[in-house]
């Protein structure tokens, strides 16, 4: 059926830019810090989690605790480092495919807005110039729950004067999956079958996705 939905909510991290790399490269060097192995594999379990969460996760598999403050000063660190090197990509770090469905789905007049974990979302995406395709942005900035807490999406969609029902999302993340589910909207899993379970549907990049059979 053509014209099944009115909106598409993006994450971020993961499905429009290749950012998780250079979340990878903070965490690691901040583990390295801390005289402890961060792994691309333990990264996997950070995906779509909140700053405090993942250094939460990353702490645990180091075996240490810090009081709040003190964590709330490495999380801060952390995000120094990232920032760093995100203020330096440009358009060949978005991820394939991104651009033409952008560009399609304004042609369509398909309602779009990006909802996203990350606080640093103004920067990444006027680094990226990509800003004039979103309606509406529900970030890390605005929301009080994080996925799979549903806030993010439902956000997006009041943005942009939709019904949750009418939004489909895309998501590479499992709690991302999850939350979108928890909205009552359609989930595309950008990313593998077995990692993102719950998934209406997969496709391996944005390039792969079939239009004319969602809106
Ligand atoms: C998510 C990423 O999009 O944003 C996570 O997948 C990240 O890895 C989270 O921790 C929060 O990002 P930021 O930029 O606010 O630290
Ligand atoms: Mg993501």
């Amino acid at each position: 059926m053509s014209g099944k939905y009115k909106a598409a909510i993006f994450d971020l991290d993961g499905v429009l830019v290749d950012t998780a790399k250079y979340h990878f490269l903070a965490w690691k060097e901040l583990a390295e810090s801390l005289n402890f192995e961060f792994t691309q594999k333990d990264n996997e379990l950070l995906k779509g989690v909140s700053r405090m969460e993942s250094l939460n996760i990353l702490l645990h598999l180091g075996g240490l605790a810090f009081s709040d403050e003190e964590k709330e000063k490495i999380a801060r660190e952390k995000n120094e480092r990232y920032v760093e090197y995100i203020s330096k990509i440009d358009e060949s770090d978005l991820l394939p495919g991104t651009v033409a469905l952008l560009e399609e789905l304004q042609y369509r007049e398909i309602k779009t807005a990006i909802g996203s974990a990350s606080k640093n979302t103004p920067l990444i995406i006027e680094r990226l110039g990509i800003k004039k395709y979103f309606g509406a942005i529900s970030d890390g900035n605005i929301i009080k729950r994080a996925k799979p807490d549903p806030e993010v999406f439902i956000k997006a969609a009041s943005m942009l004067s939709v019904l949750p029902g009418d939004c489909v999302v895309f998501e590479d993340a499992r709690a991302g999956i999850q939350a979108a589910k928890n909205a009552g909207m359609y989930a595309v899993g950008v990313g593998k079958k077995e990692d993102l379970p719950g998934a209406d549907e997969w496709i391996a990049s944005l390039g792969e996705l079939n239009t004319d059979k969602l809106f």
